[in-house]
């Protein structure tokens, strides 16, 4: 199937009432899973990249390899840049053929300090004018999400939450497609309980028109999630969630992997070495992991 927006597979989701999962690949396996499941689980899907995929593998290839998965699929399947934090990155990105992009301007382009809503702004509408003159999708950020192993503290945690009439502004004057909103997630593992400030999520959804995105969505208990999604989360990324399954499942294949080599060694056997026995129970368990998250979100049957 053709790449499609994902502008198309967000208001699906919001009038349907679910979400869809956006999932980051970061190489064949991962891309591979995260195919498997939408077609497994007959779900829409984003998949998406990071500039960060720049420094581990050149983005072309990458991309070119999720093409053609998904000029095989047979479920819907929009390609999307994540966190994209400065306007040449972003514009780098859609030459490669995204259907999505995400404009961060909520951090500055090395994603460590806060923009200020006008520099936000700013480097938003600059998006916005080019990706829409190729009907592309764009996502932006407004409000603070706690970075990896940061944990925003009670006093900061309200500052650090989307304000409702901001946002609405701030997507009037912008024509984004969607909104990451910080409502207490963040990324990567909680440090501590995750705490998601449903109440300001409904005023938010109250006063936006568009659909709204969940950063963050690793660790979030499902519970928050399913009430997240019924007041008005449309997109939910998921990221860490898919490295720990990736992680785990190669820690327990080493293992096995290593008793084995001991026996050998011990009768005297050859040793055999396949990468493949250890990176495809990887894949599986990827993809079982992304599974069960479209179940969550309700995507699942929706393609
Ligand atoms: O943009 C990607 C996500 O926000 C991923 O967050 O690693 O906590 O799942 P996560
Ligand atoms: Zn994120």
């Amino acid at each position: 199937m053709p790449l499609v927006p994902s502008k198309e597979l967000v208001q699906a989701a919001d009038a349907g009432k679910y979400a869809v999962g956006a999932f980051n690949a970061v190489n064949m396996e991962s891309a591979q899973a995260i195919f498997a499941a939408a077609e497994q689980e007959r779900s829409p899907l984003i998949i998406q990249v990071t500039q960060t995929t720049m420094d581990y593998t050149n983005p072309d290839e990458l991309v070119a390899l999720i093409k053609v998965l998904a000029d095989r699929a047979t479920i819907p399947v929009a390609l999307h840049l994540d966190h994209g934090r400065s306007f040449d990155l972003v514009m780098r990105f859609l030459k490669l053929g995204m259907t999505s992009v995400m404009i961060d301007g909520s951090l500055d382009e090395k994603g460590k300090n806060p923009r200020s809503l006008e520099e936000n702004l700013a480097v938003t509408k600059q998006v916005v004018a080019a990706a829409h003159a190729l009907g592309v999708t764009v996502e932006a950020e407004l409000g603070r999400l706690g970075q990896i192993g940061e944990q925003i503290s009670a006093d900061d945690r309200d500052h650090a939450l989307t304000d409702p009439d901001e946002a609405a502004s701030f997507v009037a004057e912008t024509g984004v497609d969607m909104l990451a909103v910080a409502i207490g997630t963040t990324h990567g593992l909680f440090k501590g309980t995750p705490v998601i400030v449903h109440d300001r999520l409904e005023k938010i959804n109250q006063k936006v028109s568009v659909p709204l995105v969940m950063h963050g969505g690793t660790g979030v208990p499902d519970e928050a999630v399913t009430k997240a999604v019924k007041l008005g989360i449309c997109k939910v990324n998921i990221d860490t969630e898919i490295r720990v399954a990736f992680y785990n499942s190669v820690h327990n294949t080493i293992s096995k992997l290593e008793k084995g080599y001991q026996e050998a060694d011990a009768s005297g056997e050859v040793r055999k070495y396949d990468i493949r026995n250890i990176l495809g129970p990887a894949r599986e368990a990827m993809k079982d992991a992304i599974a069960a998250k479209m179940r969550l979100f309700g995507s699942s049957g929706k393609a």
